[in-house]
C-alpha cells in the first residue's frame, strides 16, 4: 500500500483557497505526489490540476443551469422517435443543432395533445443547457402568473430583463387558459422585447389563426404572432396521441398476459 500524500503547505492552501480553486485543492496532495513518483514534467503536473480544475467548474456551472432551467422533467432528444412522430427529420436536425438559439430565431410548435411537443421543447431546452446556454422553462399560465406578479409590485421591467438575460425561454401549453387584457398586454411587453434579440421556443395546440380563442384582442394577437414568426422554425405535429398510443400497447400486452 503506498504511503497517504503528503498534505499541501498551509500558505499553497490558502492560495488556492483565496483563488475560488477548490478541486485543485482537494486533488493536489495526491496528484503532487504521483507526479514525483512518475517524474512528471512540470507542466504536465499543471495541466493535470488545471484540467481538474476547469472540469470541476464546468459541471457545477451545467448543474447551477439546469436548476435555473426549472424544466418539469427529463426528457432528451434521443428518446424522441423522429420517425414516429411529424417532425420531418432535417427539421429536427436544424432544431438539435442549436443554430437557432444562435441565430437567434424563434421556435413555435403547434399541434394536438399527445404529439411531442413538450418532449421536445424541454429536450431542447437540456440540450442548449448543455451547450452552455443559459434557458428557462415555463408552462404558459405561470409565465402569465410571474408577469401578473411583477405588475402587482412594478417589476415587470426587471422580470423581463432578467428572462432575456437568458438565451432561451421556453413557454409551453400556451393558451390552455384564456388571458384577459391585462395578460395580453403582458405577453405581447414580453414577446416584443425578447424581439430579434433573443429565442423563444412555444407549444399551443391552436393553430396561429385560432389564437384569437385565448387572445381576446385581435389587433394584439396579430401583432404579438407578427413578432414571434418574423424569425421562426415553425413546426405543426400531427398524428395521434403518443399517449394514447403507449395506452393502447400496455392493454395489448396485459390482454395477452391474461
Ligand atoms: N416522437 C416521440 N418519441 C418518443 N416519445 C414521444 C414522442 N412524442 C411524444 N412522446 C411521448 O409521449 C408523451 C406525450 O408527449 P408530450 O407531453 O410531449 O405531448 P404534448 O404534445 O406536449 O401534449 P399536450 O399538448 O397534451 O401537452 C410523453 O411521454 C412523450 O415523451
Ligand atoms: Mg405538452
Amino acid at each position: 500500500m503506498s504511503a497517504p500524500a503528503p498534505a499541501l503547505a498551509p500558505d499553497l492552501v490558502a492560495g488556492l483557497r483565496r483563488l475560488k480553486l477548490s478541486r485543485m485543492r482537494s486533488i493536489a496532495p495526491e496528484i503532487c505526489q504521483t507526479a514525483k513518483v512518475q517524474r512528471w514534467a512540470p507542466d504536465e503536473l499543471l495541466r493535470t490540476l488545471i484540467e481538474a480544475e476547469l472540469a470541476a467548474r464546468d459541471d457545477s456551472n451545467y448543474r447551477n443551469r439546469l436548476k435555473a432551467a426549472g424544466f418539469p422533467l427529463a426528457k432528451s432528444l434521443d428518446q424522441f422517435k423522429v420517425q414516429a412522430s411529424s417532425i420531418p427529420q432535417p427539421t429536427f436536425d436544424y432544431l438539435a443543432s442549436l443554430e437557432w438559439i444562435r441565430a437567434p430565431e424563434n421556435l413555435c410548435l403547434v399541434g394536438p395533445a399527445g404529439t411531442g411537443k413538450s418532449h421536445l421543447l424541454v429536450a431542447l431546452g437540456h440540450a442548449a443547457v448543455a451547450a452552455g446556454h443559459r434557458v428557462r422553462y415555463f408552462a404558459g399560465a405561470d409565465l402569465i402568473e410571474a408577469l401578473y406578479r411583477g405588475l402587482a409590485d412594478n417589476s415587470v421591467g426587471r422580470l423581463i430583463d432578467g428572462l432575456l438575460r437568458c438565451d432561451l425561454v421556453i413557454c409551453d401549453e400556451l393558451g390552455f387558459a384564456p388571458l384577459d387584457s391585462t395578460g395580453t398586454q403582458l405577453l405581447f411587453r414580453f414577446v416584443a422585447a425578447a424581439y430579434e434579440r433573443r429565442s423563444l421556443a412555444i407549444a399551443s395546440h391552436f393553430p396561429f389563426d385560432q389564437w384569437g380563442t385565448f387572445i381576446p384582442e385581435q389587433t394584439t394577437a396579430t401583432s404579438l404572432l407578427d413578432r414571434l414568426l418574423h424569425h421562426a422554425v415553425v413546426v405543426v405535429t400531427e398524428g395521434e396521441s403518443f399517449r394514447m398510443r403507449e395506452a393502447r400497447a400496455r392493454g395489448g400486452r396485459r390482454s395477452a398476459r391474461a
